[in-house]
């Protein structure tokens, strides 16, 4: 998998502005900034799920979002880990170059399936803190299975316990809709809670991946990088349309300058 975290403010729209230097100093390289794109498959044709991973993976999909409900956490009931299993040797490019499995868990409890998700070939594994009794125990046991972690945050939800367990996340998912259904609008105040979590990754130190969810289209993703984004899932906005590669390449054209 690709590794590395460039700070997608560095360089780009969001850039924060390098004061004007004088024509003689060498001016400070620009860092590129690493977006990724991870299609949902949430909203992918259930029935030829298999296709629909080669064909996205085909179209540039980075890496893979695996969204997990189980009508407890969320009131809707998606796939379990066999599935995840069965469509883990399909999770590689033409050339054999795997694509992560990013798993989105929207349960409750959390351990029990975290540790059979990683059984099946997750690559990264994120759970809502409201879903856990005890989230420093879910995240390391994530981390002690091999996989890397994440914390997600509903909309409403603050990004507090980020002051006890940021140093040991691997990424933070930021919903921009309440969780349970694909297809829904993105929820401006995420803007603000991205912006906010931007700042907490900065602090830290750490490679720290921010990823956002729900309502990511064409038209909106350039805001969200702005806010401090760097990995935007998308459902309905990629696998709504016929050319996949199409919406992801705008994307990405998107994200650039
Ligand atoms: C919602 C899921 C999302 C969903 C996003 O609970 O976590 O990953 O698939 O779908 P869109 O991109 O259609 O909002
Ligand atoms: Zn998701």
């Amino acid at each position: 998998m690709k590794t590395g975290n460039q700070n997608p403010r560095t360089s780009g729209r969001g850039a924060v502005k390098a004061p004007r230097l004088a024509a003689t100093i060498p001016r400070m390289p620009t860092t590129t900034p690493t977006y990724r794109i991870a299609p949902s498959l949430l909203s992918a044709d259930f029935a030829r799920l298999g296709e629909e991973l080669k064909t996205v993976i085909a179209a540039g999909a980075d890496w893979i979002h695996f969204d997990v409900m189980d009508n407890h956490y969320v009131p809707n009931l998606t796939f379990g880990p066999m599935i995840c299993q069965a469509l883990k040797p399909h999770a590689k490019t033409a050339e054999g170059v795997a694509v992560p499995i990013d798993v989105h868990l929207m349960v409750q409890p959390v351990d029990s399936l975290a540790a059979a998700f990683a059984d099946a070939g997750a690559d990264l594994i994120s759970f809502h803190p409201e879903g856990s009794s005890h989230v420093h125990r879910s995240v390391q046991a994530i981390k002690a299975k091999g996989c890397q972690a994440g914390l997600v945050f509903n909309p409403a939800t603050p990004l507090d316990v980020l002051d006890w367990v940021i140093d040991d996340l691997d990424l933070i998912l930021i919903m921009s809709v309440n969780p349970g259904f694909g297809g829904q609008s993105f929820i401006d105040s995420a803007l603000r809670k991205i912006e906010a979590a931007r700042k907490r990754i900065e602090a830290s130190g750490k490679d720290i991946r921010l990823e956002v969810d729900g309502g990511i289209k064409i038209d909106n993703i350039r805001r969200v990088a702005d806010a401090g984004a760097d990995t935007f899932v998308a459902g309905s906005a990629i696998f709504g349309q016929p050319d996949y590669q199409k919406v992801i390449g705008a994307m990405r054209a998107a994200l650039k300058d």
